[in-house]
């Protein structure tokens, strides 16, 4: 066996000569110097301080020395890794901060730049109130049904037991479309829908019809020649009064809240018999203390629609066996309800279209 290598000169291991030990070092050093960015330093880690970079090579090497060259072998290997460590967290460090001052820049807000973005819109509350009326209903399992603005004069009056001569015709300001002979009106009431919708389905049926309508009236704060009326028609065995009143009390109750019913008022209409006018308890002043009351002038009611049950010559006009059948229907504006529900002193607010309006409802949910 030979004796310890004590000749072995560390000079000729390639990797440890001080010539290669410090290229090595200022390669790594100037690479490191090179690094622009974070991405490029984590190479120049990986390819100058890595487990397979010259240095770590070389230290590796030290093992191989006799021992009395280790120690300045280990030494000199040692200072060159400890200036490429040393200088790589430096490095990293100004990198880091140069990035960090970036992203600052680049993330700032000026806010008080004039903006080009379109603001955003609201839904009217003519559309919201509608789908709100509506999903009262659906939730009791009613359908909605539509119909068209411009309708036949026989769905908005005859069908309906307004005959040619019926008085209550010419109640109904009229817009007749030209000529008057053609017998086509823009529909007054929302009733053509009840019409047509017997027509055309078979009982029972629970529908309600939300949709606009023409009157020619003057357009003030409380007048207007389009508004809109919500209908509601239910027709099957057995219907009396009593589920008329109860489905209106449900209605008040869900749209204007706890204990606010509805109280019955005798009238007429010739498609309804007997009929009401439905007034709903006041939701300000709940008819207590009523006479300051600005919401319902005092009279502890507002008056809030028509209804009825179903005359049943308007049944059998509509092809529905008024033996067998009986149903109840009631219309109420809807403008008006808003009106009231959301404080809207002047009814035009909800037709002239002023975003200003429209927004300080925002989407009712
Ligand atoms: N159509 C009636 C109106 O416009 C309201 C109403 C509807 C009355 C249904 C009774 C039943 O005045």
């Amino acid at each position: 066996m030979s004796g310890p290598n004590t000749d072995y000169d560390p000079v000729e291991v390639t990797p440890l000569k001080p010539e290669e030990v410090e290229a090595a070092r200022d390669a790594a050093l100037a690479a490191i110097a090179g690094a622009a960015d974070l991405e490029a330093l984590k190479q120049v880690r990986i390819d100058h301080a890595g487990d397979r970079s010259a240095l770590a090579l070389a230290n590796r090497e030290i093992g191989a020395l006799p021992p009395q060259a280790r120690k300045e072998a280990g030494q000199r290997i040692g200072q060159a890794r400890g200036a490429v460590t040393q200088a790589l967290a430096a490095r990293q460090a100004v990198l880091e901060a140069e990035h960090e001052e970036r992203m600052l820049a680049e993330e700032t807000v000026d806010v008080t730049l004039p903006t080009d973005r379109v603001p955003a819109g609201a839904r009217h509350p003519l559309t919201t109130g509608s789908e709100l009326i509506a999903d009262i209903f659906v939730a009791m399992g009613w359908e909605v049904a539509e119909g068209p603005v411009i309708e036949a004069e026989w769905l908005n009056f005859d069908a309906l037991n307004l005959g040619p001569d019926h008085p209550a015709r010419t109640m109904q300001d009229t817009f007749w479309t030209d000529p008057p002979e053609s017998g086509v009106v823009l529909r007054t009431h929302t009733s053509p829908v009840q019409a047509r919708t017997m027509l055309t389905r078979t009982p029972p049926i629970y529908v309600v019809c939300p949709g606009r309508v023409f009157r020619t009236d003057e357009y003030d704060a409380t007048h207007s020649p389009v508004f809109h009326q919500v209908e509601g028609l239910a027709i099957d065995e057995g219907i009396t009064m009593a589920h008329l009143k109860g489905t209106l009390d449900h209605f008040a109750t869900a749209m204007f809240g706890e204990g606010i019913t509805t109280r019955f008022r005798p009238s007429y209409f010739p498609f309804t018999e007997p009929s009401a006018e439905v007034d709903l308890r006041c939701f300000v002043c709940r008819g207590v203390d009523s006479q300051d009351c600005r919401t319902c002038r005092g009279e502890g009611w507002i008056e809030w629609g028509g209804c009825g049950v179903v005359n049943p010559r308007v049944l059998t006009a509509c092809g529905v066996d008024a033996e067998r059948y009986t149903g109840f229907a009631f219309g109420m504006g809807i403008d008006r309800t808003l009106m009231f529900r959301h404080d809207i002193e002047d009814l035009r607010a909800l037709f002239e279209g002023d975003v200003r309006f429209t927004t300080t409802f925002g989407s009712e949910l």
